[in-house]
């Protein structure tokens, strides 16, 4: 068997030591330099050569440069002899960019997926891609995790006795239904349309929410556009309390102290992208065991599927 060689970029290094912990494998040093001229250098300070190579790399803020590390750090690993390079990407932002709803613009999702790969990227481990389809821009296999296992551990604690699970928008119902199936809990969905980064509109709910403990469920809350819309259309039809719920907590224009202000019971989200912030609303779960298990199996060559089916 091929030894594991597990190196962290610097986009979120708490995730990088707790998925080594679970692993219970060294996590491997990596220089990072910046020269003059702002160009960044990687330096792989551990032996690459034919190792199962697994880069650790979130796409959060500040996304271009993470995303040049990433690449510099997969063409290291393959300039260095790796057997297999893994990138590991808990969130991966460019997943937004995944269609040409506008002229002249580009399908970022798909260039990035290009990039990694001629950078030397040989798989991939994500989390809750934006949309299912973006799967299909890599030209290499890619292991598509969600963390629905996580989030509805955390809401079986509660009382759901009178919940509903509502997404904010089509898109996402199917999560969402998937979601609510593990909790035994009906499920509605908003008719959202988005006009700009920060304009959304939801004109109707579908399904039934009056008297309802609702959980809102989200891929993603970035600046909370989207979730406060949905809190005035939940308000207006008569919800009876209401929890938010998310993969990817990112938390864009003081989006979670705005959340946290308004009467949400509680936030939840992942640790997919590093939090500073803290409230007491807000409850972050661990994705961690779920990625070193997810490496496990694929450096033992073992079904992953199996393990995060729906
Ligand atoms: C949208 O299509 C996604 O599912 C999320 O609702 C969106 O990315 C959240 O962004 P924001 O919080 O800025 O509305």
């Amino acid at each position: 068997m091929r030894e594991i060689a597990v190196f962290g970029g610097s986009s979120h290094p708490a995730l990088t030591a707790e998925i080594c912990a679970h692993l219970a494998v060294p996590q491997r040093p990596v220089l990072l330099k910046r020269f003059a001229n702002d160009c960044l250098e990687v330096q792989l300070q551990s032996n690459c050569r034919e190792r199962d190579v697994f880069l650790i790399q979130s796409l959060v803020r500040p996304v271009q440069e993470n995303l040049v590390e990433l690449l510099l750090m997969a063409d290291a690993a393959r300039g260095a002899s790796a057997a297999r390079v893994n990138a590991v990407i808990p969130h991966f932002a460019y997943a937004r960019s995944d269609k040409k709803d506008a002229p002249r613009i580009s399908i970022g999702g798909r260039l990035v997926a290009d990039l990694l790969v001629t950078a030397g990227v040989d798989r991939v481990l994500t989390l809750n891609l934006h949309s299912p389809q973006v799967h299909g821009f890599f030209s290499v296999p890619v292991d598509h995790l969600h963390a629905l296992r996580e989030l509805a551990g955390h809401f079986r604690q509660r009382d759901l006795s009178n919940a509903v699970v509502v997404s904010p928008d089509l898109g996402y119902a199917k999560s969402a239904a998937a979601f609510a199936r593990r909790l035994g809990l009906p499920v509605a969905a908003g008719a959202k349309e988005r006009f700009s980064d920060s304009e959304v509109r939801i004109t109707a709910i579908i399904g039934d929410v009056a008297g309802h403990d609702v959980i809102i469920l989200d891929d993603e809350i970035s600046r909370g556009t989207t979730v406060f819309e949905l809190l005035d259309r939940l308000r207006e039809q008569g919800a009876r309390s209401i929890a938010v719920a998310c993969t990817h907590g990112l938390f864009a224009d003081n989006a979670l102290d705005k959340l946290a202000a308004s009467d949400v019971t509680e936030i939840v989200c992942t640790n997919t992208a590093p939090l500073e912030a803290e409230h007491p609303k807000l409850t972050v779960l661990s994705v961690a065991p779920a990625l070193a298990e997810a490496i496990r199996r694929i450096h033992d060559g073992e079904s992953v599927s199996s393990l995060f089916d729906h």
